[in-house]
């Protein structure tokens, strides 16, 4: 039965992402999609980041950590400081990855041009839903281009469990989020974010 149901999301999930692909996709399948599949209760957990400058000269992780302050309050903090400013071209790249025997890849793989995304997030429904996990909690919530540090301060695993449980459903197990910020054409830094779903 559980096993099956993991099959039944995964499939809804990748008919989601075929949808978005065809730019088909609405508002009123994602509420069918919410209404039909979801009374699952699961609770995320981060488990681990990891930050990578791949360039000093450009950018600098000033930190990059999660932190329990206790046992319902635990939360993911990021600074870089960005070091060419300003910079109007950025590339982000979201891979999410799932634990089977090492981690695979798992549903989602996509390239965005950030700054074009900036200016009409409706556009990219799955993308969207991505960047609705931290953006209230960042200073990223502006149009290009970017003259100051970036900031993803505080994200508490509530705050992405309600994301993940209510909004879109994910089956258990242990993920990976890794992201590849590229400017200018050239990679920047990989930010590997890691969690479990339970
Ligand atoms: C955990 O810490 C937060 C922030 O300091 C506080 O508001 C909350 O009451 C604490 N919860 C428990 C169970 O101690
Ligand atoms: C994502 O796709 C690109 C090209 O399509 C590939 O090079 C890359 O390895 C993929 N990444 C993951 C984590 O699957
Ligand atoms: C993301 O960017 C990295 C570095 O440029 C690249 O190795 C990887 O294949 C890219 N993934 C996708 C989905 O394009
Ligand atoms: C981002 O900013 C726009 C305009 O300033 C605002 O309408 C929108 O609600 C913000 N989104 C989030 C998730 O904070
Ligand atoms: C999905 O349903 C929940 C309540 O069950 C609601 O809070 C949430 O806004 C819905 N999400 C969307 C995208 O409709």
């Amino acid at each position: 039965m559980c096993f099956r149901l993991n099959v039944l999301i995964q499939l809804v999930v990748m008919l989601l992402l075929i949808l978005e692909v065809c730019g088909t996709l609405t508002s009123s399948l994602v509420q069918i999609y919410n209404d039909t599949i979801f009374q699952i209760t699961s609770k995320f957990e981060f488990t681990n980041i990891q930050c990578n400058s791949l360039d000093d000269d450009f950018s600098g992780i000033e930190n990059c950590f999660l932190k329990s302050v206790n046992r319902s309050y635990k939360y993911l903090s990021l600074k870089v400081n960005l070091h060419k400013k300003p910079v109007s071209e950025i590339k982000v790249n979201v891979s999410l990855l799932k634990r089977f025997n090492g981690y695979k890849p798992f549903l989602y793989n996509i390239t965005v041009d950030a700054c074009k995304f900036l200016k009409n997030p409706k556009s990219k429904p799955i993308f969207n839903y991505f960047y609705s996990f931290f953006i209230t909690q960042s200073n990223l919530n502006h149009s290009c281009p970017y003259d100051h540090d970036v900031i993803v301060d505080r994200l508490t695993a509530d705050f992405v469990n309600h994301k993940i449980t209510k909004v879109l459903s994910f089956p258990e197990g242990d993920y990976m989020v890794e992201t590849n910020w590229m400017a200018n054409g050239v990679n920047r830094a990989l930010v590997k974010i890691y969690g479990t779903l339970s």
